[in-house]
């Protein structure tokens, strides 16, 4: 069974204000259909009402933040809260990216606090998970994913709201991307730990999209897996080729 895709485009630190209206511009112009495919950026949260602004209008790309707190609202110089990111009219959040559990230190338990702050905010989660290189070589992918999931499990309220993303740590930023036998093989496990803790309907239908090196060039192996349904790009959504991305999954 094909899922309706998710493509994601995390922008990370990168970028300044004048950059947001022309690749925003470029994505509206790949003409992705909403009811075909799923489209959310993750901009910096500075260059949010920018990004909102020039998508007025345009039901096909939603916005998302790239972190969030796993506090509410109140003393917590830094933070935004889950209330405040759905109160500001962005729908999605990314949470327990690989460089927020690395060079942040989030642990699982962080990263189950705030899915479940941002699911009782009505939020939609996009999760991730993945191995180091390491843990692959010794053969602890599904080990190391597994964990992940099941730390967040618990606290998932409402399945529709979740996408988990499997990023390979050594696929990020590399330009190695995993094979599809790798990606295919790693997403199976992880819907089959889904499936065993959830149950079949909520296996089946739950989004699990691929990171890791992404392009135009190689998204279309990946994305006729069975068990790869789109993509979080990094790199590759700061161009306007990303639009090739959208127009392939859709
Ligand atoms: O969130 C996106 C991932 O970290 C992938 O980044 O496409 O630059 O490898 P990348």
């Amino acid at each position: 069974m094909k899922r309706k895709p998710f493509v994601g485009g995390n922008w990370k630190c990168n970028g300044k204000l004048s950059a947001v209206k022309e690749l925003l511009t470029a994505f509206k112009g790949a003409g992705a259909d909403a009811k075909s495919v799923d489209v959310a950026i993750f901009a910096p949260t500075l260059h949010i009402p920018a990004a909102q602004e020039c998508l007025a209008g345009d039901a096909a790309i939603s916005l998302g933040v790239q972190n969030m707190s796993k506090t509410g609202e109140g003393a917590f110089t830094g933070e935004v809260s889950a209330g405040q990111v759905a109160d500001a009219g962005i729908p999605y959040v990314l949470v327990g990216h690989s460089e927020r559990r690395s060079l942040y230190g989030e642990t699982d338990e962080d990263c189950a606090a705030k899915t479940k702050a941002a699911l009782e905010k009505g939020l939609t989660v996009v999760f991730c998970i993945g191995e180091q290189l390491a843990e692959r070589q010794s053969g602890k992918t599904t080990e190391v994913c597994e964990k992940q999931m099941k730390a967040v499990i618990p606290v998932v309220t409402d399945w529709a709201k979740m996408v988990i993303a499997y990023e390979p740590v050594w696929a990020i930023g590399t330009g190695v991307v995993a094979t599809p036998l790798q990606a295919q093989d790693t997403q199976y496990q992880v819907r089959r730990v889904i499936r065993d803790e959830c149950g079949s309907e909520i296996a089946d239908s739950v989004r699990i999209i691929y990171g890791g090196s992404a392009n135009e060039k190689n998204c279309k192996a990946l994305g006729d897996l069975p068990d790869v349904d789109g993509f979080l790009v990094g790199g590759a959504s700061l161009k306007p080729s990303f639009t090739e991305i959208i127009t392939t999954a859709q």
